[in-house]
């Protein structure tokens, strides 16, 4: 098994829509810990697709009061795992899964009386599920606001699982659908969540924004950038706007240019890089971080490798660095020193980096 994988058994697979699954695992007595999770977190799973190894991250979309470990594989179109993990998997099979990670979440506690709005698209659902549960279980005097945007009420996942919440949290939950191709009889819900529906949506729905603790988004990237911009321009501070993306827009050349040369004045230099205890003196290979210390043989974590799932994050104990893209740390991570070792490259002598903490 890959380093910092565990192969885990799938217990059920449950069909969310045509073109969604929910995959459970069964996690053993003796990796429970390993595999506690906060609400909103994700893993990593790995499949043999094609001869290729693929890695992709889905967010955990039970809450951790479950007490199970379950991630929603949505069909992307031309998309490898997600349509071999629609074809192929079934109870019995192992797969291969990194413990949980993740920053799209907030402590929750019994005592708190808060106020959360979440604004979701597609399979964008998942994390926000987990959250919406966890909040709602955990603090009675707590309140949430959905947006959820689909193509159709088919292409719904959880539509049910959201509907049973809204009853048993009642006045608590209040759940708004927005349906891209469906009319329904108010106009502010046909149509996809851009950046005049949302901002509608938001000023209409959520007139008290700054009472809101806490704002989640997740799904389509066009969708986030939207409905992040409308939070902005309306004064929320970015503090309280957490955003979970799983994929990233490509840079500009300008962008591409400059980490290129940046790249090319670090090639050679030693980097010192602490894994799993041990400390490596290895050269910098010219890419980025996370790949010299891959080809140096050591075992550093990753997924994505586009600065999206921050599987890859270190500390940066000396020295500076520059990241080609950062969509994975949060504000508070990058001024606690933690980097995107895949997109880091070196532009000081002496760096060094920590994976163990
Ligand atoms: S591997 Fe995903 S951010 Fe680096």
């Amino acid at each position: 098994m890959a380093e910092h994988f565990h192969a885990l058994t799938v217990a059920e697979v449950v069909p969310e829509t045509d073109e969604a699954v929910s995959i459970r695992f069964t996690v053993p007595p003796e990796l429970t810990e390993t595999y506690r999770f906060k609400p909103g977190q994700h893993v990593t799973l790995m499949g043999i697709v094609d001869g290729e190894e693929v890695r992709r991250n889905y967010s955990l979309c039970i809450a951790p009061a479950d007490g199970a470990l379950k991630v929603t594989v949505k069909r992307i179109a031309g998309g490898a795992f997600s349509n071999w993990a629609n074809d192929n998997v079934k109870p019995g099979d192992k797969l291969a899964v990194m413990p949980p990670h993740g920053s799209f979440t907030v402590p929750f506690a019994p005592g708190n009386a808060r106020r959360y709005v979440a604004i979701a698209g597609g399979s964008g659902i998942t994390p926000i599920l987990s959250l919406i549960r966890t909040a709602l279980e955990t603090e009675p005097a707590s309140r949430f606001t959905l947006f959820y945007g689909n193509r159709d009420s088919r292409s719904i996942i959880f539509l049910e699982a959201l509907a049973e919440l809204k009853d048993r949290y009642m006045g608590r939950l209040e759940l708004f659908h927005f349906l891209a191709e469906e009319a329904g009889d108010v106009p502010l819900f046909n149509g996809m969540l851009d950046a005049q529906r949302c901002a509608e949506a938001v000023d209409q729905l959520v007139p008290d924004t700054g009472a809101v603790d806490a704002w989640f988004i997740c799904g389509p990237g066009p969708m986030m950038d939207a409905a992040e911009s409308v939070l902005l321009e309306r004064g929320i501070e970015r503090g309280r706007i957490h955003i979970e993306r799983f994929t990233a827009g490509r840079p500009s050349a300008g962008e591409a240019a400059a980490i290129a040369r940046v790249q090319q004045q670090a090639a050679g230099q030693t980097i010192a890089v602490t894994l799993d205890g041990r400390t490596r003196q290895i050269a910098f290979d010219g890419g980025n971080i996370l790949d010299s210390a891959r080809k140096a043989g050591m075992p550093a974590p990753f997924a994505c490798k586009a600065g999206v799932c921050a599987t890859c994050r270190a500390k940066l104990v000396s020295g500076t660095v520059e990241m080609a893209a950062n969509y994975g740390l949060t504000d508070e991570e990058v001024a606690e020193g933690y980097v995107l070792t895949c997109q880091s490259v070196p532009t000081s002598e002496g760096v060094t980096v920590d994976y163990d903490v």
